[in-house]
């Protein structure tokens, strides 16, 4: 009898699961027989645009949180597939921060040509997860037929993301509160803030960049609230940076330091939590989102159930090529070619790992650190090696870009570690680049 394997979630996780099975039957090796749930109707997770808010056409809760004009936040020489170069599928090199539609369109491109699609039941949602004996008894909802069945898998593989279900704070007043307040999972389009005075809560990426957003678009003011540090970029004359929120006041906005500041709306880029409503407290990953996470040995098997594997559940500097490199080795282990140790050094390697982050002293020290994650994990398969400390100094330098130019970090190229060739410098300054369509993008 052939192996059955779940997988959960068609973004770049659960694709990179596909991708590394199909690769090894691309080979002439018998794989296990694969499926994979995706709750929406195409493939890709996040990169998969949705204008939708809230719950879906089926009751669920809308798993996107990009919106429109996204563009990537990182240069794309840290995400490159190390089987799938940009130049591969563009037919030329491009610029290095693409939008959203333009990574969609590249991800799509790697599974359309490994002809996997027909592995995937879409429209189809999680419900619930058990063991049963040695099997996982696997429950989902076809949506559109409203018909729930149970299925039965030898492994379950999570690829169902962490930025979906947001972190929430309530600030006093909020109640009362005259304009919009939001969560960055329902921003969608800056437009809507044109002409306004808004409060951004938070200093990570969301904030930094639906603020960089609401301002290309053409907002009044943008208020940046934090509760650690300011992010003390070298802002535009209409952002302030200030400390924490304390309360609101009608349309009022009050902080630790006594100031205040009239707004229109709130934006609490507060980030999001690791959810897992499919799962029994047996099966779930309880992590904060950091680059060791919790109970994942190699970051990927859980150590109180090594059957059941976790992809992309780290906090994320790099994404797609990280995603491969663990979904390999899992493909790996679950083909009988990597053998999971006993528990006890499964939770050694797991307080291991997260002793090394703990003793990194900046974001530099974490940009090496995943990178070494990834070069150990490659090094234990046949993903094709690259030159990973190449991807370590192109994040260096976008460090140093952003430090130097908040507003045209965008506007630098840099150099493949896949083909070796320059990125191209885009036709159009960020800044100044209204339309992110892919036409356009490509038009250099
Ligand atoms: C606003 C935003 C911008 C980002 N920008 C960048 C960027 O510029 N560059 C970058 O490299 N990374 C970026 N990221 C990081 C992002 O996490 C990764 O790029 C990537 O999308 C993660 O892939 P994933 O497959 O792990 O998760 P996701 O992309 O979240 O995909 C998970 C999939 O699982 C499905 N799913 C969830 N629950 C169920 C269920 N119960 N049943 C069936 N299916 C289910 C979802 O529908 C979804 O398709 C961004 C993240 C956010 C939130
Ligand atoms: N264009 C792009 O590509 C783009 C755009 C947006 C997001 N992203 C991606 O999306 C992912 C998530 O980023 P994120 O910024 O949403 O989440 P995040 O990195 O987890 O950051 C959460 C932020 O919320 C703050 N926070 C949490 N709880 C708070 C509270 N109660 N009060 C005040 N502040 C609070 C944190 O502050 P402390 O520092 O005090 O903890 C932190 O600044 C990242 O992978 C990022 O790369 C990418």
């Amino acid at each position: 009898m052939k192996k059955r394997i779940a997988v959960i979630g068609a973004g770049p996780s659960g694709l990179a699961q596909l991708r590394a099975f199909q690769s090894a039957a691309a080979k002439g090796e018998e794989i296990p027989e694969i499926v994979c749930f995706e709750k929406q109707s195409n493939w890709g997770g996040l990169w998969n645009y949705s204008w939708r808010t809230g719950l879906d056409e089926y009751g669920e809760p809308v798993h996107g949180s990009m919106y429109r004009y996204l563009w990537s936040n990182g240069p794309k020489e840290g995400l490159e597939f190390a089987d799938y170069s940009f130049e591969e599928h563009f037919g030329k090199q491009i610029a290095s921060y693409p939008p959203r539609a333009v990574l969609f369109d590249y991800v799509q491109g790697r599974v359309e040509k490994a002809g996997v699609r027909d592995w995937i039941k879409f429209e189809t949602a999680v419900r619930w997860v058990e063991k049963d004996g040695d099997k996982f008894n696997v429950t989902v909802c076809d949506l559109p037929n409203d018909h729930t069945y149970t299925q039965s898998f030898d492994h379950v593989i999570v690829g169902s993301g962490h930025f979906s279900t947001p972190n929430v704070p309530q600030f006093d007043g909020f109640d009362k509160f005259k304009g919009r307040i939001l969560h960055a999972h329902d921003f969608r389009d800056a437009m809507e803030f044109k002409d306004k005075d808004i409060l951004i809560v938070g200093t990570s990426y969301s904030a930094e960049d639906i603020g960089s957003q609401c301002w290309k678009y053409g907002a009044k003011s943008i208020t940046v609230s934090h509760r650690t540090a300011a992010m003390g970029y070298n802002w535009p004359d209409n952002w302030a940076e200030v400390p924490l929120l304390t309360h609101v006041d009608g349309n009022t906005a009050h902080f630790k330091d006594g100031t205040s500041r009239d707004v229109d709306a709130i934006i609490l880029c507060t980030g999001y939590r690791h959810h897992f409503p499919f799962l029994p407290d047996d099966l779930r990953l309880k992590t904060a989102n950091r680059l060791a996470a919790s109970d994942l040995y190699k970051g990927v098997a859980y150590v109180n159930e090594p059957d059941l594997f976790y992809l992309g559940m780290q906090d994320q500097w790099f994404t797609f090529n990280m995603f491969d490199a663990q979904a390999w080795f899992i493909r790996d282990v679950i083909m009988g070619r990597i053998e999971i140790p006993d528990h006890g050094a499964m939770v050694a390697d797991v307080a291991d790992r997260i002793a090394r982050e703990d003793a990194g002293a900046d974001d530099y020290d974490a940009i090496w650190y995943q990178g070494g994650y990834i070069k150990e994990l490659i090094d234990e398969t046949d993903y094709p090696t690259f030159d990973v400390e190449g991807a370590c100094q192109a994040f260096k330098a976008w460090k140093g870009h952003k430090k130097a130019g908040i507003m045209t970090f965008r506007d630098n190229g840099y150099k493949s570690v896949m083909t070796g060739t320059m990125a191209p410098k885009h036709h159009t300054a960020w800044k100044d680049a209204m339309d992110d369509s892919l036409e356009v993008y490509l038009q250099n």
